[in-house]
């Protein structure tokens, strides 16, 4: 089938699915379809007094907020926005899935404004990342902690579960201890969920100063940290131009991870690489769940290199048939590789200098589709204000592709709904 009549195919399949317009998907020649963008991002405000007092304020600056990590529950897609500059009002929120509205969509602060206020530590500070598991539980990762305190962001990482069945009631509250994760200049940056011996968490600690792979055990309630050079920056794979002629010299490390699908014979492997680094690693669960084997570093005899992937990436996903999807920051591209297969016959499959812009974080849903946010990261981190003040310009867009299968969380077997 060629590649137009696919995209067709999705976009009917996705009117019925999504409702509205999706005229770029007909344009592209490849497989991804645009379906959400924004310039910036705005929020549906409890009033226009609201509105008006956080404005005057500088509490919101529409320039300065970044968008990523979609998840998709039942009728909503969940988003988030890290707390990167000043004038970021709420950093967890939804939008709704089937809507007419598809450029700006307003972002609803989730599970309330209140919850989203900064100045409580039992309150989000700043969430980068969620995870939702097979009974809508999701976990928010709120562990942004930058060192400069541009937010005033004081509190510990934490990591708060809430029943997206009951409104997000919280069900509860992790806190990691300076040791897992600094207080001043950790990043807890994305998660992945192992549903098997009580259910395990993988969390990476993208920071510059303490990088490593926090485990986190939900039976015993406890965590560990575990540190390795594989996890530090590849200062070769820097130096790449993106973003029509933006440099990219940023030496970031350990960030983007994905966890083999589900099986009873063999036990799971999770899939690891820094933000700078063409390096693929995979470590098996079994290693990972052993805290002694963490404690004094045994653990890292079991660190695998599985090859180098064409360039950089941030999120990746897995699906439970074995694909890997993951992002190359310096091609604009989304590649796709079978871990049952050698790692060269790795493919690109969508690729786009101008819509791609910094492939982010990658899920799925129960219907067999991907959800990809490309946001323009890059420039949230330099001190460069003109990249930011470009009101008519699209910085944020989520893509869909259909690809027929579900997420890591589900067993092999298991086939999408229809
Ligand atoms: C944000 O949305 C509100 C309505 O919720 C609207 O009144 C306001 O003008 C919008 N602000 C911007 C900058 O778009
Ligand atoms: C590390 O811990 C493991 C598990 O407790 C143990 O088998 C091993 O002997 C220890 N290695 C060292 C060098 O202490
Ligand atoms: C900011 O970036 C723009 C576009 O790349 C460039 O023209 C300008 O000189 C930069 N300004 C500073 C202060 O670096």
């Amino acid at each position: 089938m060629s590649s137009l009549l696919q995209c067709l195919k999705l976009v009917v399949g996705l009117l019925l699915q999504f409702g509205g317009h999706h005229d770029s998907c007909v344009a592209e020649e490849a497989a991804f379809c645009t379906i959400w963008s924004w310039n910036y991002v705005n929020y549906t405000w409890p009033s226009d007094i609201d509105y008006h007092s956080t404005v005057r304020g500088n509490r919101y600056l529409p320039q300065n907020i970044l968008l990523g990590g979609p998840r998709v529950y039942q009728d909503k897609v969940y988003v988030t926005m890290p707390k990167y500059r000043i004038g970021v009002p709420a950093s967890l929120g939804f939008f709704p899935l089937v809507s007419l509205e598809k450029t700006n969509i307003l972002i609803t602060p989730f599970p309330s404004w209140e919850m989203n206020h900064q100045g409580e530590c039992r309150n989000l500070q700043s969430v980068i990342a969620t995870e939702i598991d097979r009974q809508g539980i999701m976990w928010v990762l709120d562990g942004h902690r930058s060192s400069n305190y541009i937010n005033g962001i004081r509190c510990p990482a934490k990591m708060v579960l809430m029943d997206l069945n009951r409104r997000g009631a919280v069900i509860q509250v992790v806190t990691f201890p300076n040791e897992i994760s600094l207080k001043d200049g950790g990043f807890l940056n994305d998660l992945v969920i192992d549903e098997t011996d009580g259910t395990y968490v993988y969390i990476t600690d993208n920071s510059a100063i303490d990088p490593g792979l926090v485990v986190y055990s939900y039976n015993q309630n406890r965590a560990w940290k575990l540190r390795d050079g594989s996890m530090f920056p590849q200062v070769s794979a820097s130096g790449y131009v993106i973003d029509n002629g933006f440099r990219i010299d940023y030496l970031g490390t350990i960030d983007g991870l994905a966890l083999s699908p589900f099986t009873d014979i063999a036990p799971r492997l999770l899939f690891y690489t820094p933000l700078t680094s063409n390096q693929l690693f995979c470590v098996t669960t079994d290693i990972l769940k052993d805290q002694q084997l963490a404690s004094n570093q045994t653990w890292r005899r079991y660190v695998k290199f599985v090859g180098e992937k064409q360039g950089s990436t941030d999120g990746m996903v897995m699906d439970n048939k074995g694909n890997l999807y993951y992002g190359l920051i310096p091609q604009s591209a989304v590649a796709k590789w079978n871990i049952f297969e050698p790692l060269k016959t790795a493919e690109i499959i969508h690729r786009n200098p101008k819509t791609m812009v910094w492939p982010d974080s990658f899920s799925m849903d129960l219907q067999g589709n991907l959800f990809l946010v490309t946001d323009h990261a890059h420039r949230f981190f330099v001190n460069n204000n003109t990249l930011l003040f470009t009101p008519d310009e699209i910085k944020f867009r989520i893509h869909v592709i259909h690809v027929g299968t579900r997420s890591y969380m589900y067993s092999f077997s298991e086939n999408f709904q229809k």
